[in-house]
């Protein structure tokens, strides 16, 4: 749709200060804020997560207890180390991945995209491709002219450099908490690599092997880092509940991409005894056969299919229908975070808390496995369309995530574990945030009845109200 009739529509609502409209495969949607709704205006937090609400201090503090009694008996102090040797495993994969396709063997001069030629990787995956080659230049393994672009001098592991790099993984693997299946995981995912780039293979085959979940239960629920941010996130759900006590009716709690139920054992088991109603979705029916084999018929826990990059309101869900949302290790998923989550926060009761697990941190290791599932779908027009557009990058920073949630009218809470805890090295948070009401906000139905007289196909789908939108070519500021 082009901006300028949208615009023109826009100023003459005096409600709207600010819009951003969003291209989706199954049609575009608006994000409009009111008249102090810009990028550049003041956040309501100054982004540092840092909100000064008693009650969310508390919440945290409770929050980071339950982690670290989660991990008890770890040496937390020695997970660092440990995860370089994964990072350095996967170093030596690329670099030897590379290697092969023996175009570093001459001293000519590569560039990114001869790279991806040589490898023949399909082009959703030339993204991996890049993110190796500046990789292995931060690590000091490959030189890099960024006047021309071109790459060279790779050094690559001997044989037996690699093989004794392969043998450490397992150790590494042990020390975190991941289990066995884990080190079978990473060395068929660095074996099959280049079938991978090139999608001769899937890395669901890999992950799922017959079926079996094992090696992702062992990486969203045993591992350290999870049980951790798991049991956390779970503590701020408690948390929540207690607050809402007394409302005459369980806790709703929507979960999304939930996969293979790591986060959910731990939250089922702090709430437990409590009645509940808990909507475990998925983007993938795989997880939710899963799920109901799982958890079979636990009172009050339902199944249903929902996409984090779709309307929500299309898939059945109704507004201002849950008390706490959970996203564990999926709304990096979305294509546009600034939409998913005004859509999520409009499934939200007011003042509805908001749990997210994320990865803020390169994994260099999952750069030579789990990336494979990040890369756009083969038949996806657009990959990223917000702030992460054209980087070759999936994850945020802590930093980014409390702005995302700020901007989309959330109050953010202190972001877990905090800082200081030896685990924030690792890069897994605990970020979460409350529905700030919609005082001051559009009313988006209002919108899109004045939208209504512009041409149907040329008509976003779907309006959302924010707090903030980020100043982009297919945004404006009316006044
Ligand atoms: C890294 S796993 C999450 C792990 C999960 N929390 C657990 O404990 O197993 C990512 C999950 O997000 C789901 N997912 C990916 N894209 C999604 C989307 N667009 N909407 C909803 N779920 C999605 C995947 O199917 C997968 O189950």
């Amino acid at each position: 749709m082009t901006p300028a009739p949208l615009g023109e529509a826009l100023s003459a609502l005096p409600e709207v200060g600010a819009w951003q409209l969003v291209p989706g495969s199954a049609g575009d949607t608006l994000l409009v804020a009111g008249p102090h709704g810009t990028a550049e205006a003041e956040s309501h937090t100054g982004h540092s997560g840092h909100t000064g609400y008693a009650s969310d201090e508390k919440a945290t503090a409770a929050a980071a207890a339950s982690g670290d009694s989660a991990v008890n008996g770890t040496d937390l102090a020695e997970l660092p180390s440990l995860m370089r040797l994964l990072d350095e495993t996967a170093l030596l994969t690329m670099a030897r991945v590379l290697d092969r396709t023996r175009l570093f063997r001459t001293p000519v001069p590569r560039t990114a995209a001869d790279v991806v030629t040589a490898l023949g990787a399909a082009p959703r995956h030339a993204w991996i491709v890049r993110r190796w080659l500046r990789t292995l230049t931060e690590e000091g393994r490959l030189s890099h002219d960024p006047a021309t672009g071109h790459y060279q001098e790779l050094t690559a592991p001997t044989r037996t450099e690699y093989a004794r790099a392969r043998r450490t993984l397992d150790e590494a693997r042990h020390g975190m908490g991941y289990p066995e299946s884990m080190t079978r995981f990473f060395l068929a995912a660095a074996d099959r690599l280049p079938l991978l780039l090139r999608d001769r293979t899937s890395l669901q085959e890999v992950l799922f092997p017959q079926g079996e979940t094992d090696t992702a239960e062992g990486n969203y629920r045993d591992s350290a880092p999870s049980r951790w941010a798991n049991h956390a996130a779970a503590e701020l759900i408690v948390h929540e509940a207690r607050q809402r006590e007394g409302g005459g009716r369980p806790l709703r709690v929507l979960e999304a991409g939930a996969g293979v139920g790591g986060t959910t054992e731990a939250v089922l088991a702090a709430l437990s005894p409590a009645p509940l109603d808990y909507l475990f979705t998925d983007v993938s029916r795989f997880f939710l056969q899963a799920a109901r084999t799982r958890f079979g018929t636990r009172p009050g826990l339902r199944q249903a299919r929902f996409d984090i990059n779709a309307d929500p309101l299309a898939q059945g869900l109704a507004p201002a229908s849950h008390d706490v949302i959970l996203a564990a290790n999926v709304l990096h998923n979305a294509r546009h975070l600034g939409r998913a989550l005004a859509a999520l926060r409009e499934l939200l009761v007011p003042d509805g808390l908001l749990v997210l697990v994320e990865s803020c941190r390169e994994h260099y290791q999952a750069l030579t496995s789990m990336y494979l599932l990040m890369s756009p779908q083969p038949d996806e027009e657009r990959w990223f369309t917000d702030l992460r557009a054209g980087q070759d990058r999936v994850f945020l920073t802590e930093t980014e995530w409390a702005k995302q949630l700020d901007a989309a009218g959330f109050r953010p809470l202190p972001v877990l574990p905090p800082a200081g805890h030896p685990l924030t090295a690792l890069g897994q948070h605990v970020i979460a945030g409350h529905a700030r009401p919609d005082h001051g906000r559009p009313d988006p139905d209002r919108v899109a009845r004045a939208l209504a007289q512009l041409p149907g196909p040329t008509r976003p789908l779907r309006v959302h109200a924010v707090d903030r939108v980020p100043s982009t070519t297919t945004s404006g500021a009316t006044r």
